[in-house]
């Protein structure tokens, strides 16, 4: 089953949007398997966006993710990749559509309330980066298979 990486940045942690944004991910019907609270070091914020590294953004980025706690998740299922993709809405609030995370909540790029991997390699790429194995929870539901 497909797994992504969603982090809450630190301006949705601050702005209590956290149970918001896990209840959007429970009520479309996806999986918690791993999540944690926690506040993000220089090192991992440059590895996490290192494909940015040359752009000129790339300082206030690092320098963002690393201001105040993020909240930091693995969710599974199907399609969970584009499917989060599309939940969280174009990069630059300004441009995401209402309905969607940013969209609704955010206001400038920079503070763009949630991160999602892009791709099943990103993906991968960034649940070991943040995650370690035993901190990932693989569980079955019980309940039946339509009802989350
Ligand atoms: P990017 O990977 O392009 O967007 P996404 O988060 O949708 O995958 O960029 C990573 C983050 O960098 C983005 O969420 C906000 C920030 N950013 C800027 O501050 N300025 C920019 O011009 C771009 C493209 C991104
Ligand atoms: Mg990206």
């Amino acid at each position: 089953m497909e797994r992504s990486f969603i982090m809450v940045k630190p301006d949705g942690v601050q702005r209590n949007l956290v149970g918001e944004i896990v209840s959007r991910f429970e009520n479309k019907g996806f999986k918690l398997v791993g999540a944690k609270l926690m506040t993000v070091s220089k090192e991992l914020a440059e590895e996490h966006y290192g494909e940015h590294k040359e752009r000129p953004f790339f300082g206030e980025l690092v320098d963002f993710i690393t201001s105040s706690p993020v909240f930091a998740m693995v969710w599974e299922g199907e399609n969970v990749i584009a499917t989060a993709r599309q939940m969280m809405g174009k990069t630059n609030p300004a441009d995401a559509l209402p309905g969607t995370i940013r969209g609704d909540f955010g206001v400038t790029m920079g503070k763009n309330v949630i991160h999602g991997s892009d791709s099943p390699e990103s993906a991968g790429r960034e649940i070991s980066l943040w995650f370690k194995e035993d901190e990932v929870s693989e569980y079955n539901k019980q309940v039946d298979e339509w009802v989350y």
